[in-house]
């Protein structure tokens, strides 16, 4: 495995590399959700590029960006023992270059949910995934849907500026309590871990209302507000019945609905989903 830190080191390692490139986008602070992500481009890809870059620009406050786990030596061993070919690990300079002044903006897809909870936080994905995009050329990339809505953004974005790199998602690695893996988790007390739970909980309550027939997205979304309810610790952010395809809350649930949700315990903030239907 190479690590590069530079734009012209990946160019350099990238140069000869078979094709096709699988890219995997990841922040580190690494866990089995992002070594899936590797597993499936590993089976698809000649080569596998892993970025890992805390990227400023999608940091809402800078406390939040300081807080952010960070163990390069540990995301290294992971990624090569997942079989990852290349690692670009870059510095800010090195993303972001001097004068530095654009940014790709996703429309109505990046403005519900996150959006609205984390405002500009899509601006800056959507703009290092286009500059990681840009860099690497890879004919695919992986991103999980424990983030839904970015894959969204990204697919709308790759879309939209004809970018050649074709967006893969997948499935969302969970705990056996059903806590979807996430690097923010290590932020939680082991108590604060155990009632975390309750975020996939409320996700199953809202699925199965949904399958034994009710229909009123607002009985669902109460539902899943009460499971929370439950769970003093937990501070609800939002809780949402939305189309799959456009993020829009719904009315009536006669097809397929996208379950999610957004709940603080102990100051660290979480977010899930289920896709029903
Ligand atoms: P990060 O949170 O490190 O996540 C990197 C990738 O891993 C994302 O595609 C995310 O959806 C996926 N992932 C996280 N938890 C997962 C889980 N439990 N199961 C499956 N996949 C999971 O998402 C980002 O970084 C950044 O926004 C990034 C795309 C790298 C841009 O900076």
């Amino acid at each position: 495995m190479q690590v590069v830190r530079t734009r012209a080191g990946l160019r350099a390692v990238l140069a000869g590399a078979p094709r096709p490139i699988g890219l995997v986008p990841t922040m580190g602070w690494l866990h089995a959700g992002h070594v899936s992500l590797v597993e499936r481009a590993r089976a698809e890809s000649a080569t596998v590029v892993m970025s890992i870059f805390v990227n400023p620009r999608q940091f809402g406050e800078a406390r939040d960006f300081e807080q952010y786990p960070r163990n390069e030596a540990r995301d290294l061993a992971m990624a090569e023992a997942a079989g990852v070919d290349v690692v670009f690990a870059p510095n800010v300079d090195e993303v972001y270059l001097p004068g530095f002044d654009t940014v790709v903006s996703v429309g109505a897809i990046s403005l519900p949910l996150e959006g609205a909870a984390r405002p500009g936080h899509f601006d800056g994905v959507a703009t290092v995934v286009a500059i990681l995009f840009a860099l690497v050329g890879a004919e695919r990339a992986y991103f999980g849907l424990k983030d839904y809505q970015q894959v969204a953004v990204i697919r709308r974005m790759a879309l939209d500026l004809a970018l050649p790199t074709r967006v893969v998602p997948c499935e969302t690695v969970r705990e056996p309590d059903g806590l979807a893996l996430s690097s923010r988790n290590a932020r939680l007390s082991a108590e604060g871990r155990a009632r975390a739970a309750v975020l996939h909980r409320a996700l199953r309550v809202g699925a199965e209302r949904l399958s034994g027939g009710e229909r009123s997205a607002d009985t669902v979304r109460s539902a899943m507000r009460q499971v929370l309810g439950e769970e003093p610790s937990a501070t609800v952010d939002y809780v949402s019945a939305a189309n799959p395809d456009t993020l829009a809350e719904l009315t009536e649930i006669d097809g397929r609905a996208l379950l999610s949700l957004a709940v603080q315990i102990e100051g660290v903030r979480l977010i899930d989903n289920e896709l029903v239907g």
